[in-house]
């Protein structure tokens, strides 16, 4: 079965091959040619936490493929979650039901956990603090698309890169390609965890770490903001001592490369001046809408299809 729960499971031949079958995908609807490959399929999307693009990618995504969603948008509090049921017992029904699992979940490594217990294919689309794989794919997509290239590039990643789980799944598919280059830029309480630095080293890929914006950004390729994570927080007041620790406004777009682009994951919370989406530069509104055509390709791979 072709679960997908982390970056690390991704090697540059089968990002490759998903990259390609995206690409074909966005050409396909752009014609308004999709062949409904998912035409006998039924897809359970269950979100036990708030989501706009990871959900409706998905669920658009299906449709657009010829099958039928099932889920829940708010599982905490409607699903039998909210009652106190395991994930492992909730698997053990919705597998009953639906070919593929779409699972947005709190708890760290809940993905994991899932696909144990499941007869059908998981697809992760966040678990807690962990990681979101399928973001990176569209990341990888996006910064393919702008700049043309996978390699040779210098990465700065901004804000909340404890928590980001974005940014851990992106970076480790990134660190796969040489040349890379990674300037991580954090308050020192929401540094990258340990455990991405060590990889990076057994990678033997150069990076540098800073709390110094400005530092980071003029030798960018490519600009990666984040949100601080709210919803990860004990302290409301530690939250709202660094949710603004970052803003990328008109000044910081006088700071980057010419050729420079810059990305989000979104949902943004002032981290991005919206000054800043009118230069050309700024990518992350076309990253969103590109994570239609790979989870589009994500779905066909996981169901045996592509
Ligand atoms: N990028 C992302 O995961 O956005 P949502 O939380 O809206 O799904």
């Amino acid at each position: 079965m072709n679960h997908i729960l982390s970056a690390s499971q991704f090697n540059k031949g089968l990002i490759y091959k998903i990259l390609l079958s995206a690409k074909k995908m966005e050409t396909a609807l752009n014609k308004g040619r999709v062949t409904k490959k998912l035409h006998d399929k039924i897809v359970a999307c269950l979100f036990f936490e708030p989501s706009t693009r990871t959900r409706l990618s998905f669920e658009t995504a299906v449709l657009r493929l010829g099958g039928q969603v099932i889920g829940m948008e708010n599982g905490s509090v409607s699903s039998s979650a909210f009652k106190g049921e395991s994930i492992p017992d909730t698997i053990k029904i919705v597998h009953g039901f639906a070919d593929l699992i779409v699972m947005r979940h709190p708890q760290n490594g809940s993905a994991e956990v899932a696909a144990k217990t499941s007869k059908v294919p998981i697809i992760n689309a966040g678990d807690g603090g962990n990681e979101h794989p399928t973001q990176s794919l569209l990341d990888l997509y996006t910064i393919k698309q702008e700049t043309g290239r996978l390699e040779n590039l210098t990465f700065t990643m901004v804000g909340d890169l404890l928590y980001g789980r974005t940014i851990h799944s992106t970076l480790t598919m990134l660190s796969l390609y040489p040349k890379n280059k990674f300037i991580f830029v954090a308050p020192k309480q929401l540094k990258l965890p340990e455990k991405y630095k060590a990889m990076l080293k057994n990678r033997k890929v150069s990076f540098k770490e800073t709390e110094n914006l400005a530092e980071g950004l003029k030798f960018a390729d490519v600009i990666y903001m984040t949100r601080v994570q709210k919803e990860r927080f004990s302290s409301k007041a530690e939250y709202e001592k660094l949710k603004l620790a970052y803003v990328f406004d008109a000044e910081s777009l006088k700071q980057i490369k010419k050729s420079a682009v810059i990305l989000h994951a979104l949902p943004r919370v002032g981290e991005i001046a919206e000054v800043v989406d009118k230069d050309p530069r700024a990518a992350y509104f076309r990253q969103a809408q590109n994570g239609l055509y790979v989870r589009m390709a994500l779905l066909q791979y996981a169901l045996g299809l592509m």
